[in-house]
């Protein structure tokens, strides 16, 4: 998908994105942000941070970069952010396949429902192991081809569809991991059956 066609689908997602999404994406980013071992004073970048359903989630003895292509999910964000007087988060306007960072500027990175949306999820997530300081964590939470034949196949048929509505149902994790060279600690389901996927990782320069 072209960056300006990922900026129109999400223009229109943004006023009623919480109202659908967050029942299902809500109870992974509590879990993984909640596990990411957060310490005072760590700086934490939030890539994708689309209407700041994590925000709430970061300690304020954190400082939290959220960066976001899509101004419109970014409004929404920013209103959460006002509203629930989030001083220690930052929204920036920005394109994830070229961080506008300085080399190890974060001690974490979180990144959820995001590899799947972007044109090039190993452009990404080369960009998050450069701003990512050495031996910092990364957290991933997304959907990765089922390894179930049937329910594969069934993602390759809707994958067009899916693009179209925003994001790839296509991605396989076994070589998502090895492609975006991840020095995985942890990756599992929250629940038996799950369509989400959450990862761990070091960040190994
Ligand atoms: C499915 S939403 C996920 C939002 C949030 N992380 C969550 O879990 O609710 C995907 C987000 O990725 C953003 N996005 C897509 N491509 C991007 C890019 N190249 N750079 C930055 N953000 C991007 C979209 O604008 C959207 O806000």
């Amino acid at each position: 998908m072209e960056l300006e066609s990922i900026k129109k689908i999400y223009a229109g997602y943004s006023k009623v994105y919480d109202a659908i999404f967050k029942r299902f994406f809500y109870p992974r980013i509590k879990h993984a942000v909640h596990s990411m071992g957060i310490a005072p004073g760590d700086k934490i970048l939030d890539v994708g941070v689309g209407t700041g359903l994590s925000l709430p989630l970061f300690p304020k003895y954190c400082k939290v970069t959220g960066i976001d292509l899509s101004s419109a999910m970014l409004k929404k964000a920013r209103q959460k952010a006002k509203k629930l007087h989030l001083d220690h988060i930052e929204l920036l306007e920005m394109d994830a396949m070229n961080l506008n960072f300085p080399d190890n500027t974060f001690d974490k990175v979180f990144i959820s429902h995001v590899v799947s949306v972007v044109p090039d999820p190993y452009k990404v997530m080369s960009e998050v192991r450069r701003v990512c300081k050495k031996g910092g964590r990364i957290a991933i939470v997304n959907h990765f081809k089922s390894k179930n034949k049937v329910m594969a196949g069934m993602e390759k048929i809707f994958n067009p569809v899916s693009k179209k509505i925003g994001w790839r149902s296509d991605l396989c994790l076994d070589e998502f991991v090895k492609k975006a060279h991840l020095h995985v600690d942890k990756k599992y389901k929250l629940k038996k059956i799950d369509l989400w996927h959450v990862i761990f990782a070091t960040n190994h320069k």
